[in-house]
């Protein structure tokens, strides 16, 4: 067991008390509040995150996935400072806009045409009203604990009993807005069956996260998504790949590069901006013919597709094709090591747990069952996870701070940074251990 190295959080404890007063919650973003109260960064280089405090985190959060080649990478600022001096937006097309679509094309096939938007929330809300405006049907289906942005349709959760009738999960959600939303547990053939049996001639679109990074992490099974692929089909359901986390992480091609799957729409967000804000959706033409002006279906924005994120976003993307072999094996290979690790842990230190890996995404779930829905995400114990959580950020290492968040890779992680990861997983496992299962 090794001892706990962070002391103070003083001035972020100030921070935070002055952020609450003019920002609800103290933060722009829920999941960025914890308890006591998170560390306020001062500047990011790498691998770590540096503290209003003085100390230095190794960041597994990575701005949510969003930073694969880790933060302040230099080959994407020099780029973005050459782009600043030509302007920063201009409300007119660019060639770039272009390039960058047709090289998001070619790397996502099944993406013939798309739309630049500024966030992933944009991109899923625009691509379920694309399929709405293609199908003229109103019905669309998501899986319990898929996140899909913050927007009315999708922060929905089931009903008691009846699939039918989706409840929303926040308020100033109406709910003939989420009865149209049909919420059916992750990785369940059978719920597909019968909804599809039942109304699949009036379903629009299924939106899924094919790898689920929003309910901790949560694997495809038995064979899950190549059926919701032929179900789709034969309803002629639009099939929503929501590629937020997995594009550009899962391999370049993403999950249905990985998986080998062809969706009718995909969204990309996070990587796809190398740490500015854009997004896109895109897919099959005779879907995209549709968005304003080419079609009916509107879609406006005044920063999308701006040249600064564009110019980060194109800069990636070409820097990943050309250094893809080295890539992605490195960072398989590194999340394994970081896995094995937290499994050996587990075992010497007598914890219940589950750890799951692809890619460079990992999680643990504090439980004895396997993990491969909601209800059984929500079966791990959630007091010993802030244990493990806190311990880690006292020993200097930053994970999301929710259960149901992944960690993250990068490839600014070097040797060095595993290591040091791996000796606080064993501080934070043993203050797991120590955790009496919470009775909630
Ligand atoms: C799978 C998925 N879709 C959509 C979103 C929303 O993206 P944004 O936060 O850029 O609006 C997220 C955000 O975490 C996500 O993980």
């Amino acid at each position: 067991m090794v001892e706990s190295k962070i002391e103070t959080k003083n001035k972020s404890q100030e921070l935070f008390e002055k952020a609450k007063k003019i920002l609800p919650g103290g933060v722009n973003s829920p999941v960025r509040a914890f308890d006591p109260n998170p560390f306020f960064v001062d500047h990011a280089k790498g691998s770590k995150l540096y503290g209003a405090d003085g100390n230095a985190y190794v960041d597994y959060c990575m701005a949510y996935g969003a930073l694969l080649f880790g933060h302040a990478n230099t080959e994407i600022l020099n780029a973005v400072k050459e782009q600043l001096k030509k302007g920063t937006l201009y409300g007119a097309p660019t060639a770039l806009e272009t390039d960058f679509a047709e090289l998001i094309s070619k790397l996502y096939p099944s993406v013939e045409m798309l739309r630049l938007v500024n966030s992933g929330t944009e991109a899923t809300m625009h691509a379920i009203r694309a399929t709405r405006g293609f199908t003229g049907r109103k019905k669309i289906v998501k899986f319990e604990g898929c996140f899909h942005g913050a927007h009315d349709n999708v922060l929905v959760k089931a009903g008691s009993g009846a699939a039918t009738f989706g409840v929303p999960t926040s308020l100033g959600i109406p709910e003939e807005t989420t009865q149209n939303t049909i919420v059916l547990p992750y990785n369940s053939r059978e719920a597909l069956e019968e909804t599809f049996k039942r109304e699949g001639n009036e379903i629009a679109a299924v939106i899924v996260e094919p790898v689920m990074g929003n309910g901790g992490l949560i694997l495809p099974q038995n064979g899950f998504l190549s059926y919701l692929r032929k179900l789709t089909q034969e309803y002629g359901t639009v099939l929503v790949f929501d590629e937020i986390i997995t594009g550009f992480r899962l391999a370049l091609g993403g999950a249905q590069d990985y998986f080998n799957l062809k969706p009718d729409m995909t969204t990309l967000g996070k990587v796809l901006g190398g740490g500015f804000p854009i997004a896109a959706y895109g897919g099959r033409k005779e879907i995209m013919q549709h968005i304003t002006p080419a079609g009916k279906v509107y879609q406006a924005g005044t920063f999308s597709g701006n040249p600064v994120s564009a110019t980060a976003g194109y800069t990636i993307l070409n820097i990943l094709s050309q250094k893809k072999n080295d890539i992605y094996p490195k960072l398989e290979k590194n999340c394994a090591d970081l896995k094995s690790a937290l499994v050996d842990l587990a075992a010497n230190y007598h914890v219940d747990a589950q750890v799951y890996n692809i890619a460079s995404m990992f999680q643990i779930f504090f439980t004895s069952q396997p993990v491969t829905d909601m209800a059984t995400a929500k079966t791990s114990d959630l007091q010993k996870f802030q244990a493990y959580f806190q311990e880690l950020l006292n020993q200097g290492v930053f994970i999301p701070p929710a259960q149901f968040e992944t960690c993250f890779l990068s490839t600014a992680h070097s040797d060095e940074d595993l290591k040091f990861t791996i000796k606080a997983f064993d501080g934070a496992l043993y203050a797991a251990s120590k955790k009496s299962r919470s009775t909630k």
